[in-house]
């Protein structure tokens, strides 16, 4: 008896700290998402100016893209995704992506030349991933006359800057396996993992899952709190001070 009473005291008291933790995680991504324009905590971000071109990027919620920006973003990913989408076994469905891509979570950078063209975005998500809040790339398209101009890395590297400032964990993103372009992007060159989420092919049948999902995690930023406790350093400090 006295050994089930603690057993159940520890995992009464576990359930109630994974419930903290969960509800600190999900206060995380709801802040996140608040954030009037998150570009301002990246302002120099804002314009790109490399490779001869010069661009700047623009933040807008779904519900805020005009109908020409939205037509654009949708267009662009049925341009690029479609084939890709009916090669597997998920098929493509213009009703369906347009809903996901106009979803009031959606969030979206978009990269503007100088007469307001625009020619990259990314569609991504402050949101959670099981148990952890996490930047969730969606979307990451280039028109193809601006690709291999650092624009998709530039892009990508203001999500993880973006999921830094904001304490998430992790950017995540799903490819296809067999878009090899997206492959040598984010492998290779971004140096994305496979996730601990990724399918496993099961080794008992013929199947072979046609989609991964990718993951870079985010250094944690160096904790605010004091690293002495209060009184002790209280103690400290004034010898600390006469020997400095
Ligand atoms: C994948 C994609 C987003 C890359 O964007 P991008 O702006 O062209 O990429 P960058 O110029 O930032 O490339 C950075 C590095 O990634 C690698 N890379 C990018 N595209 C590559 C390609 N087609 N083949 C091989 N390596 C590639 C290179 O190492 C490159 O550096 P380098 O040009 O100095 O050699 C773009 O090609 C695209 O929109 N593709 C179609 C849509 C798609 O597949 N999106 C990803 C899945 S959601």
């Amino acid at each position: 008896m006295g050994r089930k009473s603690a057993k159940g005291k520890a995992k009464k008291q576990k359930r109630k700290e994974e419930s903290a933790k969960y509800a600190a995680s999900f206060a995380k991504v709801e802040a996140a998402n608040k954030i009037k324009d998150p570009l301002d905590l990246v302002a120099p971000f804002r314009k790109y100016d490399r490779k001869g071109i010069s661009l700047t990027i623009e933040f807008f919620r779904a519900e805020d893209l005009s109908q020409t920006l939205t037509d654009w973003v949708f267009d662009l990913t049925k341009k690029n995704m479609q084939k890709l989408y009916e090669e597997s076994d998920w098929g493509w469905k213009d009703k369906e992506k347009l809903e996901e891509m106009t979803e009031e979570k959606a969030l979206y950078l978009i990269a503007m030349d100088k007469d307001s063209k625009p020619v990259a975005f990314t569609h991504f998500r402050f949101d959670m991933e099981w148990d952890e809040e996490i930047v969730y790339c969606y979307e990451l398209q280039v028109i193809d006359e601006y690709r291999r101009k650092g624009i998709g890395k530039f892009l990508m590297q203001i999500l993880e800057l973006l999921a830094y400032k904001t304490e998430m964990i992790k950017v995540m993103l799903t490819t296809f396996k067999s878009n090899k372009m997206a492959e040598s992007f984010f492998v290779n060159a971004m140096k994305y993992n496979l996730d601990d989420t990724s399918p496993e092919d099961p080794v008992w049948e013929e199947k072979e899952y046609k989609y991964q999902i990718l993951s870079k995690e985010i250094k944690p930023k160096p904790s605010s709190k004091p690293q002495v406790p209060r009184e002790e350093a209280m103690q400290t400090s004034p010898v600390k001070a006469a020997s400095a």
